[in-house]
């Protein structure tokens, strides 16, 4: 599966939504998660995403990720249409340790 990681927090982007095939990205306020069971690994929204927050889970350390990502797509809502990034986007795209921010 592919994973929403670190960096779309807060940034929240949503190019991604636009092309996966089978709609498995999942809003939160200030975060998107990939439902792991969902995600048929075609890899295309890796490079749309422009804060380049998504990454394949075969990538080291991102078992923290994955988790969120499996836990919170089975509460927030299914997103499939891009809207406007969050105000401050450009702010805190490249913030490290953005985890801490996370609105669950
Ligand atoms: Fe959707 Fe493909 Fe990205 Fe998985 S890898 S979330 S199926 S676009
Ligand atoms: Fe987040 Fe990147 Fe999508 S910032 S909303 S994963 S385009």
């Amino acid at each position: 599966t592919y994973v929403v990681t670190d960096n779309c927090v807060k940034c929240k982007y949503t190019d991604c939504v636009e092309v996966c095939p089978v709609d498995c990205f999942y809003e939160g306020e200030n975060f998107l998660v990939i439902n792991p069971d969902e995600c048929i690994d075609c890899g295309v929204c890796e490079p749309e995403c422009p804060a380049e927050a998504i990454k394949p889970d075969t990538e080291p350390g991102l078992e923290e990720w994955l988790e969120i990502n499996a836990k919170y797509c089975e509460v927030w809502p299914n997103i499939t249409v891009q809207k406007e990034p969050m105000a401050e986007a450009k702010k805190w795209d490249g913030v490290e340790n953005k985890l801490q921010y996370l609105s669950t």
